[in-house]
């Protein structure tokens, strides 16, 4: 195949990929999560199951929680991606609201799955600012985690819809 340029807006600069088999060039069977972690060093999107499964490579494209893992960079062309990297202030580097809210809720535990639930949440939100229970674990389906914050990030998510529950009761007498 030819060689071609691809245009993706990524956390808001527009990288312009040229496509082909040469060296320096993205192969158009490169997905873009490989792009991402590989050649733009964004390695927040994890590769987990690298077949759809899981959520930990889940980034915004065009305002959709997809799986990087099944999407190929090429496809992406005019798109505009956001990944965890984008959240925080690019000047000031303070967290979004939503990092804030996951750290205070304590809803994460290994480095795997949270980026990818973040994500999730965020396209939630953004779309649907009050989403109810069945809402969040709807959208949440998708994005696995095996330990115990999947409760806490439920907790997190729905204080972040206007349902805070009350942490200091919660913790009382174990912190
Ligand atoms: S690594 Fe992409 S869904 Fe699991
Ligand atoms: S946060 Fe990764 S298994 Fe729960």
């Amino acid at each position: 195949m030819a060689a071609d340029t691809v245009k993706i807006t990524i956390n808001g600069l527009t990288y312009s990929f040229s496509m082909g088999d040469n060296f320096g060039q993205i192969p158009w069977n490169e997905t873009l999560l490989d792009t991402l972690r590989n050649r733009l060093n964004l390695t927040a999107a994890k590769k987990a199951c690298d077949e759809g499964a899981c959520g930990c490579c889940t980034v915004i494209k065009d305002g959709d929680a997809v799986p990087s893992c099944m999407q190929l960079t090429a496809d992406c062309d005019g798109s505009s991606i956001t990944t965890l990297e984008g959240l925080a202030d690019p000047v000031t580097g303070e967290l979004s609201e939503l990092q804030k809210k996951f750290i205070e809720y304590n809803a994460f535990q290994c480095g795997f799955c949270t980026p990818g639930i973040i994500m999730t949440t965020k396209a939630l939100l953004d779309k649907n600012p009050n989403p109810t229970e069945e809402d969040i674990r709807e959208a949440l389906s998708g994005n696995y985690c095996r330990c115990i914050s999947h409760y806490h990030v439920l907790e997190a998510v729905n204080a972040l819809a206007g349902r805070p529950v009350d942490l200091d009761k919660k913790w009382e007498g174990r912190r």
